[in-house]
């Protein structure tokens, strides 16, 4: 029954995709690393904000040659507000390999793919079909809510025998010429954003809804089974805008979320704690606040309630920077850089 159901979904999505599919600057020209870089990016962020990125990341390194090669700070800075900064690290020591050990060619075989730092089945999966018209599926939470929904399948997303599952099931329903594999990755992923969407999903306009088995019984709510969420650990911290004559201050974080990353100098407050205790800590008893404001951010694991303090000092702690540098060169994740807000209202 649910072979039969499998094999019943490439042709009419085949022809959906054609006819509605969305004009994505990665979908032009489509070499390995073009759908390499994208699929990275697509992982945290919204296709909307990823056209930028992806735009000025292929400018400025347009090779896997140029990637290798980069100065880190530059590859943070063409990174920075994306978050999960390790995968920018990572995409960067794939490249490495690929220069040192392949000549700079992508391998056409999914082991060595998955071999590279950072790259997982999913992404392997899509450089094999999109790039080189391989039929090898690639299992991201698009297709894993399209899939759960068109056979009501209750196993939770997060259970790694489903993605497994997933991927042998798709596997053997892939189309055999190489563009057809590549548009058939490309059109699970695509209904799953324009219409089997999380919310509302747009069913009438589907073109598996003659097959699906949420559709007839209204189960759509129901599927996919994601794993429950865990509360947030709530943290304080105090993050402050340390100005003096030669600029302002950015260190680089040795502990904790975003350990390697720059910030502005910041602690976690313990319940006593103060910021002004924690300037202190740091040498700093003449300073004069301007002024201070609160911000939230959220990580995957942890949510920042912040007060970021603006101090004036004759003398810093840690190395200074000027508001030009720090806007042009330093790359500074978004929980830091929202901060700026502080200086920029006045
Ligand atoms: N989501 C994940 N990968 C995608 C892609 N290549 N195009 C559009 N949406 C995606």
């Amino acid at each position: 029954m649910t072979e039969f159901l499998f094999q019943r979904i490439p042709a009419p999505l085949l022809s959906w995709y054609r006819a509605n599919k969305r004009d994505l600057p990665w979908r032009e020209n489509p070499t390995p690393y073009r759908v390499w870089v994208s699929e990275i990016m697509l992982q945290q962020t919204r296709v909307e904000a990823v056209r930028e990125y992806f735009a000025r990341f292929m400018a400025e390194l347009p090779d896997v040659f140029a990637l290798a090669s980069c100065e880190e700070e530059k590859l943070l800075k063409l990174w920075e507000g994306l978050g999960y900064y390790s995968r920018a690290r990572n995409l960067q020591k794939a490249a490495k390999v690929l220069v040192n050990f392949y000549g700079g060619e992508f391998p056409r075989d999914l082991r060595a793919l998955m071999d590279l730092p950072g790259i997982g089945s999913y992404t392997a999966g899509a450089i094999a079909s999109i790039a080189f018209g391989m039929p090898a599926p690639a299992v991201d939470g698009n297709v894993f809510r399209v899939m759960a929904r068109l056979e009501e399948n209750s196993t939770c997303i997060a259970d790694p025998k489903y993605r497994r599952y997933l991927e042998e099931k798709l596997s053997k329903i892939y189309p055999s010429s190489g563009e057809d594999c590549s548009a058939f990755t490309q059109s699970l992923f695509e209904l799953g954003a324009l219409v089997c969407k999380p919310q509302n999903p747009d069913c009438a306009q589907c073109p598996l809804r003659d097959i699906c088995r949420s559709n007839a019984n209204g189960t759509q709510a129901l599927f996919p089974v994601m794993p429950e969420k865990k509360a947030k650990r709530q943290e304080r911290v105090a993050v402050f805008l340390i100005e003096t004559p030669e600029g302002f201050c950015i260190r680089r974080r040795e502990a904790g979320v975003l350990r390697g990353m720059n910030e502005l100098p910041s602690e976690v407050l313990q319940e006593e704690d103060t910021p002004e205790k924690v300037l202190n800590e740091w040498g700093m008893y003449a300073f004069t606040e301007v002024s201070r404001k609160k911000y939230v951010h959220i990580f995957t694991h942890i949510r920042w309630d912040i007060t970021c303090v603006w101090v004036r000092a004759d003398s810093a702690p840690f190395d200074t920077y000027t508001m030009d540098e720090i806007e042009e060169n330093i790359s500074l994740p978004t929980a830091f850089k929202q901060c700026l807000g502080i200086w920029k209202e006045v």
